[in-house]
């Protein structure tokens, strides 16, 4: 009898992905907000099978690298951690242990079997529209590598972009949420910039239904968030099944969000400047919980430059949506993306992207070097900048962004508003919340918890956080 009852632990044991057993999961994330939500919803994918998260790759179970292709260093850096953990793979088999190790994301989708070439350790590879699936992928890798003991395996390559759709398939978690919670409520990109590989590694547009959107955004509260970030690579394309059965837009989905009672504050991101419909600026000028700050990436201020970047809008049209946003919403603040260097960007070119850098006036901005990707059309167009002249407008671009960003913290000292109070800080006492525009706010707690919303007036501005006092409520 009580050999009989081993035989069974030990077949539960090494039985069905070892759910008996409790395993490290470490996750690695790269990229942008919608491959930190991945990286949750793998966790929470694998969180019925026995993985924990643990914060160090070192002595883990499985190990994902959550990729980013944009730009070349970003895909570069892939390789380079996939051979840091070559060395921890060895030591834990040394320790009669396996770490497994997945590629997941857009390095993952764009490069493929190519990883599996260059790094022979990787035991999975798997895009960002199968992670659903990753359950069946580990049972996978586990049979191949047991079938063949000590010798090397193929690993398991999983890109392709399903009928089903990953949301349908996803567990809800069990986890707390943080004050600021990510959702993804659309995917994928249409647009087809000539400089961009996302409509190549995360495919045609998707929207979410609504009602599944709010389902989850409601599941977030009740675990604990207070703030809802929207998220699509085209958010404001969003176009997704509403109560009706009609489409519902962004705006709508805001005025939904808007309805739960203990989700204080929603912002939304990436927006493209062509889809800034009127129907979102009202919402912005009506609904008092989205938060007063957008990131609208322009790219160039050159229209000669946009059209070759396949943007489909002009200069003018961008700073015609910025007026009608800030008509609607006096206090908005703004966001933006910049890249230098296309193809063909003559002085003159990028003398316009800094004047319509002084004219639109950003709070914070992201500015990068054109970074040629292999497979989009910009990649083969004549006339590419050369790399001394790309980080001198690089540089320039930068300090004119950098004097708008403290320029714009100087401007909010004295300024009363409310906080959220997301983390510890540095100092006893201390937490370090989001205002309204996003800027870090340092304060002392004085009773305050992590999740709470207080009212606060600025003390002290730097060039990337502000210092503020609270006050009475
Ligand atoms: N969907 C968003 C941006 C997604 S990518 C939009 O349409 O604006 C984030 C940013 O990376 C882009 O806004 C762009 O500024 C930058 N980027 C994308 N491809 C790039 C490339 N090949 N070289 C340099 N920067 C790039
Ligand atoms: Fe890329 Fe352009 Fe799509 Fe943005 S809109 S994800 S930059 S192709
Ligand atoms: Fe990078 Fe893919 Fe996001 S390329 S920026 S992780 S959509």
């Amino acid at each position: 009898m009580a050999a009989a009852l081993e035989k069974q632990r030990a077949t539960t044991q090494s039985n069905e992905y070892g759910t008996a057993l409790a395993k490290s999961l470490f996750i690695r994330t790269y990229g942008c907000q919608m491959n930190v939500y991945d990286s949750a919803r793998m966790a929470d994918v694998l969180a019925p099978l026995g993985y924990g998260l643990t914060d160090s790759p070192d002595g883990a179970d499985m190990v994902i690298v959550n990729t980013c292709h944009i730009r070349e260093k970003a895909a570069e850096k892939t390789y380079s951690e996939l051979g840091r953990l070559r060395r921890l793979q060895e030591r834990k088999a040394d320790e009669g242990g396996r770490m497994v190790l997945a590629v997941a994301g857009c390095v993952a989708q764009a490069e493929g079997e190519e990883i599996l070439r260059r790094a022979p350790n990787v035991d999975i590879v798997l895009g960002p529209q199968t992670y659903h699936r990753l359950p069946e992928m580990l049972a996978r890798a586990r049979r191949a590598a047991d079938a063949r003991d000590g010798e090397a395996v193929r690993g398991v390559l999983d890109t392709e972009f399903p009928a089903e759709a990953k949301f349908d398939h996803l567990p809800t978690s069990a986890r707390a949420a943080g004050p600021s919670a990510f959702l993804t409520v659309q995917e994928g990109c249409d647009k087809f910039c000539t400089f961009c590989v996302v409509p190549y590694t995360r495919g045609a547009e998707f929207s979410r239904p609504l009602a599944d959107i709010l389902g989850e955004a409601r599941d977030l509260v009740a675990r604990g968030a207070r703030e809802i970030t929207l998220l699509g690579q085209n958010v404001n394309a969003y176009r997704g099944e509403g109560a009706d059965g009609g489409p519902a837009d962004l705006a709508a989905l805001c005025r939904a969000l808007a309805e739960i009672e203990d989700l204080a504050r929603i912002r939304y991101t990436t927006s493209h400047p062509r889809d800034m419909s009127a129907a979102l600026i009202d919402a912005h000028r009506d609904c008092d919980k989205l938060m007063p700050y957008l990131h609208l990436p322009v790219q160039a201020g050159s229209d000669r430059v946009l059209a070759a970047m396949n943007r489909r809008h002009r200069v003018a049209d961008y700073l015609d949506t910025v007026a009608r946003l800030r008509a609607a919403r006096p206090d908005l603040a703004l966001s933006g993306d910049f890249i230098v260097g296309f193809p063909g960007e003559s002085a003159a070119d990028f003398e316009a992207t800094l004047a319509l850098v002084e004219a639109v006036g950003y709070a914070q901005a992201y500015s990068f070097k054109y970074s040629p990707r292999p497979g989009t059309p910009a990649a083969s167009l004549p006339d590419q900048v050369d790399e001394a002249e790309k980080s001198d407008r690089l540089a320039r671009l930068q300090a004119l962004l950098a004097a708008q960003q403290h320029a714009f913290n100087q401007a909010t000292v004295g300024a009363e508003f409310d906080v959220l109070l997301e983390r510890p800080g540095r100092h006893d006492g201390q937490l370090v919340g989001r205002s309204p525009y996003l800027q870090a706010v340092h304060l002392q707690a004085g009773g305050a918890q992590i999740g709470d919303l207080v009212p606060v007036r600025v003390l002290e501005a730097g060039q990337n956080s502000l210092a503020a006092e609270r006050r009475a409520s």
